[in-house]
């Protein structure tokens, strides 16, 4: 298949990039800065020659949208905001414009849509919506706000002969540099791997071999429209989440930290504590209505896999400082 994938230059992007092309698909970038020959350049706001790719591709999966690993400011949210309702527009405008448009149009949308809460899982048909929570920073609602003016932007695009599919996606798990569990393994190495906030807000996840199957699985189940949560079946509270994170890489300690101690490293790291304070828990129901099976359901599973891969990444020193002295971590394989 020819597939295209606008903002494919990012995390999700690369997990999918490669898997896709080791798969033998013709797969197609579109980026602001083109550096590779896959590449093709637009700005993911007006319409372009960029488009011409688009015509006759088999599939597009628009993951473009400026990182939500930011200080929360009014500017950088509405960035966050404009990013990806003019990505989506535009494929949208691309797509009804193309003589031989694709017969599939995934665009990227976040678990993040649900509303923050612990009594019960979110699934796609009893699951709510968040915007509305009591006791919770304002800018929350904001989040959530991107998430459902990006899904009404694709839902409303004129395109008729392309079946639709958002993606309600938890945090994608992989070992690459500068993706979210690089991060996490990170702060689990230095110490900082404890409860944040007491812990019980739930981490909601998918590891990126399921991604990736999630996506074929969606690519070829004709029947499938509309909203799909991609996250393994068990998210778990965030102190066990990073327990088991610690246990993998054999650290011995997790310091917990206090909402205002997590406020400090977030400003430390120009991130926001909505990223780590906010309780996803999200479920795949209609995957699993669909008989979609996880090769990685548990996390206990897919941490050690995702230690044993990182381990292998160049350059990680396989010892870390760990509290008061050294401890080292398992032998490199
Ligand atoms: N990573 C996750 O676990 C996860 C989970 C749920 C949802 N998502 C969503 O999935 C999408 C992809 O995630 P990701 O982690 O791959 O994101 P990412 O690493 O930040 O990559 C997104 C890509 O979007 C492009 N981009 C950034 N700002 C843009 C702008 N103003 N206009 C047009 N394009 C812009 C960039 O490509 P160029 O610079 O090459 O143009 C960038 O490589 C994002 O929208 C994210 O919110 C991610």
């Amino acid at each position: 298949m020819k597939i295209v994938l606008p903002g494919g230059t990012g995390q999700v992007g690369t997990i999918l990039d490669r898997a896709l092309s080791a798969a033998g698909h013709e797969v197609v970038v579109l980026t602001r800065r083109p550096r590779r020959p896959q590449d093709v350049a637009w700005d993911g706001v007006t319409p372009g020659p960029w488009a011409e790719a688009v015509d006759g591709a088999d599939v597009v999966i628009n993951l473009a949208g400026r990182s939500v690993s930011c200080r929360y400011t009014p500017e950088n949210l509405r960035a966050m905001m404009d990013s990806r309702v003019d990505s989506a527009r535009v494929v949208g405008e691309a797509i009804a414009a193309a003589r031989r448009p694709p017969k599939v149009w995934l665009q990227m949308s976040t678990a993040t849509i649900y509303a923050h809460r612990f009594d019960a899982a979110n699934d796609e048909a009893t699951g709510v919506i968040g915007g509305d929570e009591p006791g919770v920073p304002d800018y929350w609602a904001y989040s959530v706000e991107i998430a459902k003016n990006w899904e009404r932007t694709q839902a409303e695009a004129p395109t008729p002969h392309t079946r639709k599919v958002a993606l309600r996606s938890a945090m994608v798990m992989s070992p690459d540099r500068g993706g979210v569990f690089d991060v996490l393994l990170r702060l689990a190495r230095l110490g900082l791997g404890g409860p944040v906030a007491g812990g019980a807000q739930y981490v909601s996840w998918i590891h990126d071999d399921d991604f990736v199957r999630a996506v074929e699985f969606l690519v070829a189940r004709e029947e499938i429209e509309g909203a799909v949560n991609l996250a393994a079946p068990d998210p778990l509270p965030q102190r066990d989440f990073m327990r088991v994170l610690r246990k993998a890489w054999g650290v011995p300690v997790g310091l917990p930290a206090t909402r205002w101690m997590a406020e400090l490293g977030a400003l430390a790291m120009r991130s926001d504590t909505e990223l780590l304070l906010k309780s996803r828990r999200v479920v795949p129901g209609r995957l699993r209505d669909a008989g979609f099976e996880f090769t990685r359901p548990g996390w206990e599973g897919a941490a050690a896999d995702l230690v044993r891969r990182a381990r292998a990444v160049p350059g990680r020193p396989g010892r870390v400082r760990v509290g008061e002295g050294w401890a080292r971590s398992s032998p490199r394989p």
